[in-house]
């Protein structure tokens, strides 16, 4: 059985309940998912899975990574990740002038590993409603849909 791994950054839980969300639609394709908080991950641990996510939240005037994210980010573009399925979602606020960015900069990133994207990175607003679920959804069935190709 195919396994995936979500690792997330979340401060106010937005975008936890997002990866709670991808977890469960992955689990409906009989993926197994761990959802792991990045503070107990290793970017080495995407090794060992199928399909490598990551959910993070943005922060800083200038749109940049959680600090709690950064080393995560570094070590992640060291890996060879050609024979994975990735995904990328995160919160953000259209308040701010760069929406959603740590979305961008990790969706470049896992191309840099030579994964190959499930579907299209979640860019959400605040916390997940409606459409955006819907969004969600679909690209945990994008990734159920490569990883069975
Ligand atoms: C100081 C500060 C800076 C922020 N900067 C940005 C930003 O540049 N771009 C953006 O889209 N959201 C920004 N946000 C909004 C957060 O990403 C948003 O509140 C998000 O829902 C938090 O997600 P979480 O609940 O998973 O922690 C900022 C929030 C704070 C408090």
């Amino acid at each position: 059985m195919a396994e995936a791994l979500i690792v997330f950054a979340s401060l106010t839980g937005n975008t936890e309940e997002m990866a709670d969300i991808v977890a469960e639609r992955l689990e409906t394709h009989d993926i197994t998912t761990d959802v792991v908080e990045v503070m107990q991950a290793d970017a080495e641990d995407f090794l060992e899975y199928d399909a490598v996510l990551i959910g993070s939240y943005t922060y800083g005037v200038d749109g940049v990574l959680p600090d709690e994210m950064l080393d995560f980010y570094d070590d992640l573009g060291e890996l060879d990740l050609s024979d994975k399925v990735f995904g990328v979602f995160g919160s953000g606020d259209t308040y701010y002038e760069i929406f959603c960015g740590a979305v961008d900069h990790f969706e470049k990133q896992f191309l840099k590993t030579g994964a190959h994207p499930g579907g299209a990175s979640c860019k959400i607003n605040l916390n997940a409603e409606g459409e955006d679920i819907e969004r969600l959804q679909a690209l945990a069935d994008g990734i159920a849909e490569k990883l069975n190709q």
